[in-house]
C-alpha cells in the first residue's frame, strides 16, 4: 500500500472500493450532498491522464481566451472538489509552514464568484454527487482518458515527486494493477465514466488524441461547451497549450506548490517536475518487458467484453 507524507491510512470507499485516505471520509457526506449547478462544467479523469492540459483549455475557451485572467493559478480557476480528502489537511499546512486555511476544497467548489463554475475531480463515477448520480442535474462532464501505462508511470512520479513515495516504476505498476495506489482501479473509473458517454451532457476525450491533434479537439471540446472559436483563436490556443508553453506557465506548472515542497524537503526526484516528459509511450522508456507484459495481459482481461475494446486501442 503506497502511503504519502500526510497521511498513513487508506480506506476503501464505495461500491467500487475506490482506495483513497481516511481523510476523505470527512468529506464524503458533503460531496455526497453538493449541490451540483446545471451550468457548471466538470473535468472528471483517473489522475495523470492529462487533467490539468484539459482544464486549461475548457477554461480558456470559456474564457474567451483571457490570457490575463489566466494569469491566476489554475488551482483557484478551477477547484479540485476533493484535494482537502487527499491529505491530513492541518499537519500538511503546518509542515509546509502555510496559514490553516479554514474553508476546505469542497466548499471553494461551491462557492465560485463567477458562472459557470468549473470543477475538476479525480472522484469515479460513484461516489460522485447524488444529483449528478441520479440525474437531477446535468452538468457538462468532460472525461479525460490516456493509456494506462503512461498514466502509471505518470502517477509513480508524481507520487515520488509529490509525495514522498520513493518507489520505482516496476514496482509501482504492480500495486496499480493491483488496485491498491491512489484512486483505485483505473477500469472501474474508466469504464464507470464510459457507461455514460452517450448522454448529451458528457463527453470523452483522449489523451493521445490531444497530442495527435490539438486543435482538432479544441474545436470538439468549444463545441460540446456550445462556444464558437475561429480557425486563428484555435490557432492561439494550441500555441499557449503546447508542452513548453505549458511546461513554463507557472498558473499551471504547479512550480510554485513543487519549489515550497522542495525547500521543506519534501521532494524526492530532484530534477522532477509536474509537467514532466508530455509523451505518448513513455513507459516503454521506462518499464521493463515483463512489466509491459503483465501490463498488456492486464489491459485485455479487463476490456474484453466491453465496447472500449473497439473505441479505444490501449
Ligand atoms: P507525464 O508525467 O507523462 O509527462 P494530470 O494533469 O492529469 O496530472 O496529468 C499530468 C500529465 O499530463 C503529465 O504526463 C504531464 O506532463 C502531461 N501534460 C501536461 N500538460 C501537457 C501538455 N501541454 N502536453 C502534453 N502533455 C502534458
Amino acid at each position: 500500500r503506497i502511503l504519502n507524507k500526510f497521511c498513513n491510512e487508506y480506506v476503501l470507499i464505495g461500491e467500487d472500493r475506490t482506495s483513497l485516505p481516511v481523510q476523505y471520509l470527512r468529506y464524503a457526506k458533503q460531496i455526497k450532498n453538493f449541490e451540483v449547478l446545471n451550468d457548471d462544467i466538470w473535468i472528471t479523469s483517473f489522475p495523470k491522464t492529462g487533467t490539468t492540459w484539459a482544464q486549461e483549455m475548457i477554461w480558456m475557451i470559456i474564457n474567451n481566451l483571457d490570457f490575463d485572467g489566466g494569469k491566476e493559478s489554475l488551482t483557484k480557476r478551477f477547484p479540485f472538489l476533493e484535494i482537502s480528502g487527499l491529505f491530513e489537511h492541518k499537519k500538511a499546512f503546518a509542515a509546509l509552514k502555510l496559514p490553516i486555511d479554514k474553508y476546505s476544497s469542497v466548499d471553494l467548489a461551491a462557492n465560485q464568484n463567477s458562472r459557470p463554475r468549473f470543477i475538476k475531480t479525480h472522484l469515479p463515477f460513484s461516489l460522485l454527487p447524488d444529483q449528478i448520480k441520479n440525474g437531477t442535474k446535468t452538468p457538462k462532464m468532460i472525461y479525460v482518458v490516456r493509456n494506462p501505462k503512461d498514466t502509471c508511470i505518470s502517477l509513480c512520479h508524481h507520487g515520488n515527486l509529490l509525495q514522498g513515495w520513493k518507489i520505482d516504476v516496476n514496482n509501482f505498476a504492480k500495486l496499480f494493477m493491483a488496485e491498491k495506489s491512489i484512486y483505485g482501479s483505473f477500469w472501474k473509473h474508466v469504464l464507470g465514466f464510459w457507461k455514460h458517454r452517450d448522454s448529451s451532457n458528457t463527453l470523452f476525450i483522449k489523451y493521445e488524441d490531444m497530442k495527435a491533434d490539438l486543435p482538432s479537439i479544441i474545436g470538439k471540446v468549444a463545441n460540446f461547451l456550445e462556444i464558437q472559436l475561429t480557425e486563428e483563436q484555435i490557432e492561439i490556443l494550441t500555441k499557449h497549450l503546447s508542452f513548453e508553453s505549458m511546461k513554463k506557465n507557472n498558473a499551471v506548472n504547479w512550480e510554485d506548490y513543487v519549489g515550497l515542497l522542495r525547500k521543506n524537503n519534501f521532494v524526492y526526484e530532484e530534477n522532477g517536475s509536474f509537467i514532466r516528459t508530455g509523451k505518448v509511450k513513455q513507459y516503454k522508456e521506462e518499464l521493463s518487458p515483463e512489466i509491459i507484459e503483465q501490463f498488456d495481459a492486464w489491459i485485455k482481461k479487463n476490456i474484453a467484453g466491453t465496447t472500449l475494446e473497439d473505441e479505444y486501442i490501449f
